[in-house]
């Protein structure tokens, strides 16, 4: 049993909450019976059994609970929630604003959470890392708040993404090289469907037949080949070769993934987590449009639909960004030394003010596998044994520990960098009840826990679940 903030708990009787919230005292015994709000004792305890006359509930928790009840968001309710944390009322646009839906990624933190938390606990100026870098969202955030930030990702294309997001542009030449690349691929699309749009005798067939000969001869994947429609391949396949041409050959690069990743011969409702390629031109029924859909069968639809979108992400982006190091390292956390890239300008040797950081879940994603399509592509090196708690390993006793003396590791390598008495803010859903322990042995002493539901995620279903941010402090 914790013991609580009395002031922000607003203990009082059933008769009294009753009253004050406008419900009836039947009500109030009916949301603690079903555990949705706790029982107290006259010290502020959570308890399970009262004694006479001592029942006493939380008028704030009470409050927070009718008021996700009003809004139908009751089912991501739990007692010791902390309300402001769920976000409900952020929109799906806000939630991937700017650069962060750059390209999707499953298992990011929203950025608002991490703004939340760097304002309330760091100045501008300071220095966070974040070893588990993920596609960047505490670098973006960090900069826009002032602060300098170091990344470290093991997956190639995660880094990549951050890298993209986090780069200083000059907009003029992407948006001339963005519209450009989209122009010659298009006009190569046109050719490909015979469009009566295209002088086709500009371009002979015999040529054209070459052409996709030589682009097929360059995809020696069989993923590639069994995943995309004929033409989305050989789309995708001309604009990967045009690439080299340009000078945002990284920016480039993400557009086309992002493309690719919606082009797959995949229900619309599986962008996430498809499981086998469907046939090309076959109706399947669709349970996000309501209706029979086919699968997609070209490429050029999305790279029209994104590139403009590209152009503006990073513009709007350029609005906010602040003249801070954000440094992208590929690596293992585990063992990667920070002494070189700590010493680079401007930090010239400083330590970290913090570390913010969303480890994976136990057993709950593969980071690698989620943009396959990219990797096959783009022939980007695979790391995926060096991921820590990857799905592919399970949820075990033997997984769980195997997590736990992962993170250890993490930490105690990273906090060697990190100021005495620096905090630690790690966002899980620790429901193995890991963390405790992980704290004691990398010298942590966990100062408060934030319990936030987590609602509304991109692309991964609505059933409730909750996630405690810990704050931990470096043990001196
Ligand atoms: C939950 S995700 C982080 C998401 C991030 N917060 C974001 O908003 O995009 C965890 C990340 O840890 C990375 N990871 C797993 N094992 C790692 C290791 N040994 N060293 C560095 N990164 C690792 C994965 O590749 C994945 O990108």
């Amino acid at each position: 049993m914790t013991l609580l903030d009395l002031d922000n708990l607003e203990l009082t009787t059933i008769e009294d909450a009753a009253r004050i919230v406008g419900k009836s005292v039947d009500n109030i015994r009916d949301y603690i019976q079903r555990g949705r709000i706790s029982k107290y004792n006259l010290e502020g305890t959570r308890i399970a059994v009262a004694k006479n006359g001592e029942l006493r509930i939380s008028l704030s928790e009470l409050r927070a609970f009718l008021q996700l009840m009003s809004r139908g968001d009751e089912k991501h309710y739990s007692p010791g929630l902390n309300i402001e944390l769920g976000f409900y009322d952020l929109s799906e646009t806000e939630r991937t604003k700017h650069v962060h839906r750059l390209h999707p990624y499953l298992g990011k933190f929203i950025p608002q959470l991490v703004e939340w938390f760097l304002i309330r606990y760091f100045a501008e100026d300071s220095l966070i890392l974040d070893p588990f870098m993920g596609s960047g969202t505490t670098l973006i955030q960090g900069n826009e708040l002032g602060i300098h930030t170091i990344g470290i990702d093991v997956s190639e294309f995660n880094c990549l993404i951050s890298r993209v997001k986090s780069t200083k542009y000059d907009l003029p030449l992407v948006t001339r090289e963005v519209l450009e690349i989209e122009q010659r691929v298009s006009t190569f699309s046109k050719y490909l469907n015979k469009s009566t749009q295209v002088n086709l005798s500009l371009f002979p067939e015999e040529r054209m037949d070459e052409l996709k000969s030589s682009l097929l001869k360059e995809c020696n994947s069989d993923y590639l080949r069994q995943w995309f429609a004929p033409n989305a391949l050989l789309e995708m396949l001309y604009y990967k070769r045009l690439i080299p041409l340009y000078q945002n050959q990284e920016l480039l690069q993400v557009l086309l993934s992002r493309a690719v990743r919606s082009s797959r011969l995949i229900p619309h409702y599986d962008l996430a987590t498809p499981k086998v390629p469907l046939p090309v031109g076959v109706k399947y029924w669709c349970k996000k449009h309501n209706r029979n859909c086919i699968p997609i069968d070209n490429c050029i639809s999305k790279i029209h639909q994104y590139s403009k979108d590209t152009i503006r992400r990073i513009t709007q982006f350029d609005g906010l960004r602040k003249e801070k190091t954000m440094q992208v390292i590929q690596g293992d956390s585990r063992t990667i030394d920070l002494t070189y890239y700590l010493s680079l300008p401007p930090l010239n040797g400083r330590l970290l003010d913090g570390i913010f950081t969303s480890p994976p879940y136990v057993g709950q994603i593969d980071y690698h596998d989620q943009h396959t399509y990219a990797y096959e592509l783009f022939g980007f090196t695979r790391e995926d044994s060096l991921e820590i708690g990857p799905k592919k390993k399970g949820k075990s006793r033997s997984a769980q520990q195997s997590y736990s003396e992962g993170i250890i590791e993490v930490l105690k390598n990273t906090m060697k960098f990190l100021k005495p008495a620096g905090l630690v803010f790690i966002v899980a859903n620790d429901k193995y009840d890991l963390y405790p322990h992980i704290a004691e042995e990398s010298g942590l002493i966990i100062k408060e826990r934030f319990q936030r539901a987590v609602t509304k995620r991109t692309e991964q279903g609505d059933s409730p679940y909750q996630e405690t941010i810990f704050m931990m402090e470096k043990v001196t």
